[in-house]
């Protein structure tokens, strides 16, 4: 989940949350961490589309990243619109969708990454949550789908068929024509809203090339679906690790 740099309040009024996290592959002492260390493993996860803290109660409302070291080539993000997906959808999709709820797990996520990535006791703390799978912007009205990597259930619906319509949406979402990639320069600054923006990060070669990033999220201001008793994940099929693994080598 990233070392937390810092955590407070923005200012009472706004009643938002300021976390920063450092997203580099530099380690605490300033050298570059080995290629295949369990911590580069853990990040490879941010490979995966996503959208930011999604497995919180309460995901991030706003993420911004801030290129302080980047390679000359390689680590590029890329940014793909849930809403504009959405749009796109059949209208009997849409009304499928409408008033669902999806189970969003930290645990499961990083667990098709690497089987015992997350150790029992962190994954204690994350447990999984329910997500509206539909949001709309409260200035607007715009709505958009709200799936993620971490997105593995829908409530009353089989895993087998939850797991293939979170799939299909992610697909939809992030068609090559409809992503949106950042070639980060030294001092870039790119800020996204989590509510209807999936992003990922691309490798790089990370042996050779520093890469510090510096995040910054705004938290949300509440919860997007109501409490779901007895939340249960079935665990990964072969053919959920299947998709997440084509993701990490489509490189
Ligand atoms: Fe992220």
């Amino acid at each position: 989940m990233g070392a937390a740099l810092a955590t407070r309040p923005l200012h009472p009024l706004l009643g938002v949350e300021i976390v920063g996290v450092d997203v580099g592959h530099v380690d605490a002492e300033d050298h570059l961490i080995p290629q295949g260390d369990r911590r580069n493993l853990f990040n490879a996860g941010n490979q995966m589309w996503h959208t930011d803290s999604s497995f919180k109660r309460v995901p991030a409302l706003a993420s911004l990243l801030s290129g302080r070291e980047v390679p000359p080539e390689g680590g590029e993000t890329e940014f793909a619109s849930m809403r504009v997906a959405y749009e796109r959808l059949p209208d009997a999709t849409r009304r499928l969708l409408e008033g669902k709820v999806a189970i969003h797990s930290f645990e499961y996520s990083r667990g098709l990454v690497g089987e015992g990535l997350l150790p029992p006791e962190d994954a204690a703390q994350v447990p999984p949550v329910p997500q509206a799978l539909v949001r709309a912007n409260p200035a607007n009205g715009r709505k958009a789908f709200f799936v993620a990597s971490h997105a593995c259930e829908i409530v009353g619906m089989p895993t087998d068929e939850a797991r293939a319509l979170i799939r299909d949406l992610l697909r939809r979402a992030t068609a090559a024509e409809l992503v949106y990639t950042h070639r980060w320069r030294p001092g870039d600054l790119v800020m996204w809203d989590n509510r209807c923006v999936l992003h990922r990060g691309r490798p790089w070669n990370e042996s050779r090339y520093r890469r510090v990033m510096h995040r910054t999220t705004v938290a949300g201001d509440g919860p997007t679906a109501g409490e779901v008793a007895g939340i249960m994940v079935a665990a990964a099929r072969d053919s959920d690790v299947a998709w997440c693994r084509a993701q990490l080598e489509a490189m």
